[in-house]
């Protein structure tokens, strides 16, 4: 695993985007696979400033995000797929046709799934899998488990995630029970793997997913069995490896 550390969120950003960069411009019509959470904001933000510069060209890139809430509308302002045109897709020469995010509003969630694994395929595998980390070491939706599930498939969400969720939406009620995400399998599959961490809030998770046993319970652990592992984070999130 390579390891970046840097200064501060800033930074880290401008790093992340440097490696996604480079796949870019070595193969212009590699395949990105995406994060959405507020970690990568600002590497997104860094990219679109490159495009601007026209440092970048994204006309052949293709993207697969890892996950989805189901039940949102592509335009729900909670949605993923809404987080990443406003984040990136909006603002750069994309072509949205090779952009893929599970569609939350499928009526078979489970058909969905299996649909969504079969672009992954039909792609040809993913070149660089952006990662955020949660705080009990969750990637995508992938919550601790007893096993780790393979490729993409529906999750119920846990009752504090659809608490903590609640401050986005009206309602309760109004705050989706279900997601579909990439399975591990998926994300090890990716030929590369780009983890992204802010924060000294991250520092005991980093800690124990990259220096502690690969277990179904903290499911980043298993990136340690991922020959090409890079880590950038800042200081603060690197502070106890
Ligand atoms: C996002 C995702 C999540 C986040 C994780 C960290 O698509 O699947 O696993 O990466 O919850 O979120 P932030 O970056 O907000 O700390």
């Amino acid at each position: 695993m390579k390891i970046y550390a840097a200064n501060d969120y800033k930074q880290m950003s401008r790093q992340a985007a440097n490696i996604l960069s480079a796949h870019v411009i070595l193969k212009p019509d590699c395949v990105l696979g995406l994060a959405t959470g507020s970690t990568p904001i600002g590497m997104y933000k860094q990219l679109v400033d490159w495009y601007n510069k026209g440092d970048l060209d994204f006309s052949q890139v293709k993207s697969v995000n890892l996950d989805e809430y189901v039940g949102l509308a592509p335009t729900h302002d909670q949605s993923y797929r809404y987080f990443m045109q406003t984040n990136l897709f909006d603002h750069v020469n994309i072509d949205p046709a090779n952009t893929n995010v599970p569609n939350g509003l499928a009526e078979d969630p489970e058909a969905e799934c299996r649909r969504y694994n079969q672009v992954i395929r039909d792609l040809g595998g993913i070149d660089v899998q952006v990662l955020g980390m949660g705080h009990n070491g969750h990637i995508g939706f992938n919550e601790p488990e007893e096993a780790f599930e393979l490729e993409t498939h529906v999750v119920n969400l846990t009752e504090s995630t659809i608490r903590a969720n609640a401050r986005f939406f009206a309602s309760e009620d109004e705050v989706p029970k279900k997601a579909m995400t990439m399975g591990i399998k998926s994300i090890m599959q990716a030929r590369q793997i780009l983890v992204v961490v802010s924060g000294e809030d991250k520092a005991d998770i980093v800690k124990r997913a990259f220096t502690g046993p690969v277990t179904p319970n903290v499911p980043a652990s298993i990136l340690q069995m991922h020959p090409n592992v890079v880590l950038v984070g800042d200081k603060a999130a690197l502070s106890k490896l």
